[in-house]
Order: structure tokens, then C-alpha cells, then sequence
């Protein structure tokens, strides 16, 4: 029986990864955070009650803490560890760029100093969650592996050093190391300050008669929105192969935020129009003129990106991974959750 350890393993990618993996026999170890209240929404299920998985084994853990993940390593002696943990919302970052630098570079070199230190380099592969933002400010549209990097945030910054510090393991003790460069994906269980989910979790609720208005900043930037359970089989796929390698995983589409708030409120049968421009620029609903969006200018980043789209050519080619579910279809599953879960 394989062992997985998985850092992050809260949050939306962690709680996919675990389940996708305890569905292939692995024995899947998940460090988790401690806190006030011991509410894990994302993994409870797998760890407590009727539905507990006994391959499941969550671990008191934090990545910006050596010893504790030391000991788990030593502990564990994982086949693969998956990096996820991180310090994930870029617009934070600004304002915490000491924590979100603790945690997703150092905590990085935490985790492949301790497979070096206990000498696992040939036995324990090494998955790094790296991302889109490393391109920032882009150098070519689609982005490839070889497109330039132009970090725009304290969190891409520390992604950056987490990103090279994968490569110099890797080409320095011979580990089996590999960054993901994943665009973003989004689920039902993507946390509710990320605007997917907090642009779907909003119109339901105004449909529903709960909220008034829904704020927001850049409508202009573009994403490559793709579907989360799709890409941790992305994850797993690239530990699989003959030699590491760093892969992008993307849908290749890119889409608008004002796109998404515009097919959200269709679904709920509204239909949005603009007004205004810029800060004052507004989203009426066209039938009671009454409004429905509006901007906030602390929804912006002090340094915007403003397009990033994939090309997943390399992952379809030695992957053999392909994505299935694109922009409208993930707006629609979405909402449907959305519709349960507030209903
Ligand atoms: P997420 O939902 O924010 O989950 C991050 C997880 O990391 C949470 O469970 C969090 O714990 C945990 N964590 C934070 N600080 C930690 C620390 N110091 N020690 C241990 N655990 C810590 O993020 P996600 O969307 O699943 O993304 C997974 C990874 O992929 C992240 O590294 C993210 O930066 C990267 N990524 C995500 C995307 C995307 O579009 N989703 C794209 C590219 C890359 P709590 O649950 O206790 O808060
Ligand atoms: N969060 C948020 N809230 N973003 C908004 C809002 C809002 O009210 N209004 C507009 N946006 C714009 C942001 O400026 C950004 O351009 C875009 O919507 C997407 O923002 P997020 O959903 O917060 O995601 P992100 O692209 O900044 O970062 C996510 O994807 C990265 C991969 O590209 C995160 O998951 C990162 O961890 C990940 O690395």
C-alpha cells in the first residue's frame, strides 16, 4: 500500500486529493492546522463519524514549523508527499506578505530539507503546488513552461522561490521533484473569498432575497477558470511518470470576471446591464433598474494581473490528461450546489 502525505490537506485541492487517492488504495496522510474550533469542513467526513475512512490519518502539523513536519516525514516515510499548503489568496498577501512568505517559500524548504535530511531522496516523491501567478505580468498569451516569469504579489514572489528551490532539489540531490503550474480551479468547495464562489455564493443569495448587492473589483481581469477535481488527477498523474518534470495545467480558455457575474445572474434568470465606468460603474438589473453590482476599491490588488490562460499542451502530451468540464458548465455545477446549499 502506497503512503501519501498531503500538506493543505483542508482546503479545496487537499480534500479532492485525499478522497482521489484513498479511491486508489493509498494510505493518505493529511497534516492538518490546529484551531479554536476543530471544524474541517472540506475532510471531516473522511476522518469522523459514519463515513470515517480508516486509510485516513490526519496529523497535527504546519509547514512554517520544522519540527513538526520533520517528525511526520521521519514518521511517515511517505512514497509522495503533495505540497499544498499554502497561504493561498494573492490579495492577502499584501497585506500579511511576512506569513504568506513563512509559509509558502519557507515552509517549501522545510519540507525538502527534511527528505534530504532523512536521507529519502530516492524514495520519496515530491509534488509542489506552483502556480499561474508566477507569470503575473504576462510575457506571452497563452503561457507555456518556457514563458517567462513576472511574480505581481508577495504570494507569487514566495511561489517563485518555492518554484526554483523544487528545480534545485530536483537537479541537486536527485530527488523526484515536480512543480504543477496550475491555473485557477474552482469547485463547490472553493473558499468563499475567491471570486467564483463568492460571485455564485452572492447572486444566489440576492435571488434568494438575502443580500442586496454584490461588491467587487477588477471586472476586466481574465482567468483560466478550470474544474478542481480534474486537476488533482493532474497531480497525481505527474508523480507517475519516468522522470519529473514540470508541467501547466489549464483549460487554454479565458474568461472575464464581468462574464461570470453577467452568466451567474442569467442562470438565475436576471439579466445584467453596465453603467457607469471605472469605480462607479454598476451592474443594474435590466427589468427593475434596480442595482446589483457594484465596485469596491478594496477588492483591488495594489499590482493587478489582469490575463492568464494556459496552454495545457505538454500535460495532454505526456499526461495524457486532458480538462472535460470548462467555463459555463463549472459556473453551472456551481450554482446548482449553491441552490442546495441555501436552500
Ligand atoms: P486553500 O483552499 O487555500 O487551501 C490551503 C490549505 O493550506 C488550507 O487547508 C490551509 O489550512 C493550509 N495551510 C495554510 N497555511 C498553512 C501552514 N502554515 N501549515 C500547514 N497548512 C497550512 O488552497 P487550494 O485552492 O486548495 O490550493 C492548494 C495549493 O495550490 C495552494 O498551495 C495554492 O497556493 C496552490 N494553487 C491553487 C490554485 C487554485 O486555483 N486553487 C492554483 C494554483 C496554485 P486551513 O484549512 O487550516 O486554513
Ligand atoms: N477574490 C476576489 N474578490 N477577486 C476579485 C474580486 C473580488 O471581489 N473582484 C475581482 N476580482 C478579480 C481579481 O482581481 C483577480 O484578477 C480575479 O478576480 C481572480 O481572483 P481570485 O479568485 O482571488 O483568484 P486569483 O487569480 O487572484 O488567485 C487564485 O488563483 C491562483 C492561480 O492563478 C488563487 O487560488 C491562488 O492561490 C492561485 O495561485
Amino acid at each position: 500500500m502506497k503512503k501519501a502525505l498531503i500538506t493543505g490537506v483542508a482546503g479545496q485541492d487537499g480534500s479532492y486529493l485525499s478522497e482521489y487517492l484513498l479511491e486508489k488504495g493509498y494510505e493518505v496522510y493529511g497534516v492538518l492546522r490546529r484551531s479554536s474550533l476543530e471544524f474541517k469542513s472540506r475532510v471531516d467526513h473522511l476522518y469522523k463519524g459514519d463515513t470515517k475512512n480508516e486509510l485516513f490519518k490526519p496529523l497535527y502539523g504546519d509547514v512554517t514549523d520544522s519540527l513538526s513536519i520533520n517528525r511526520i516525514i521521519s514518521e511517515v516515510k511517505p512514497d509522495e508527499i503533495y505540497n499544498l499548503a499554502a497561504q493561498s489568496h494573492v490579495r492577502v498577501s499584501f497585506d500579511i506578505p511576512g506569513y504568506t512568505a513563512q509559509t509558502d517559500a519557507i515552509g517549501t524548504l522545510n519540507i525538502l530539507e527534511s527528505i534530504r535530511q532523512n536521507k529519502f531522496e530516492s524514495t520519496t516523491k515530491f509534488y509542489q503546488a506552483s502556480t499561474s501567478e508566477l507569470y503575473g505580468k504576462v510575457k506571452e498569451v497563452p503561457q507555456t513552461e518556457e514563458t517567462p516569469f513576472y511574480p505581481r504579489s508577495p504570494y507569487a514572489a514566495a511561489k517563485l522561490y518555492a518554484y526554483w528551490l523544487t528545480i534545485n532539489y530536483r537537479e541537486a540531490y536527485n530527488i523526484f521533484a515536480a512543480n504543477g503550474i496550475l491555473f485557477n480551479h474552482e469547485s463547490p468547495r472553493r473558499g468563499n473569498s475567491f471570486v467564483t464562489k463568492k460571485v455564485i455564493e452572492t447572486v444566489v443569495k440576492i435571488k434568494n432575497g438575502k443580500n442586496r448587492t454584490l461588491r467587487v473589483g477588477n471586472l476586466d481581469s481574465r482567468r483560466d477558470w478550470g474544474y478542481a477535481p480534474e486537476y488533482v488527477d493532474a497531480m497525481w498523474r505527474m508523480l507517475q511518470t519516468k522522470t519529473p518534470e514540470d508541467f501547466i495545467i489549464a483549460t487554454g480558455e479565458h474568461h472575464s470576471v464581468r462574464e461570470l457575474i453577467e452568466y451567474a445572474f442569467k442562470l438565475l434568470d436576471i439579466e445584467i446591464i453596465w453603467r457607469g465606468s471605472s469605480i462607479n460603474e454598476v451592474g443594474i438589473e435590466k427589468n427593475s433598474n434596480k442595482i446589483l453590482v457594484e465596485i469596491d476599491q478594496y477588492y483591488f490588488r495594489p499590482t493587478e494581473v489582469d490575463l492568464l490562460v494556459g496552454n495545457p499542451s505538454k500535460a495532454k502530451k505526456k499526461l495524457n490528461w486532458t480538462p472535460k468540464v470548462k467555463f459555463k458548465e463549472l459556473v453551472e455545477l456551481m450554482i446548482e450546489d449553491e441552490l442546495k446549499q441555501q436552500r
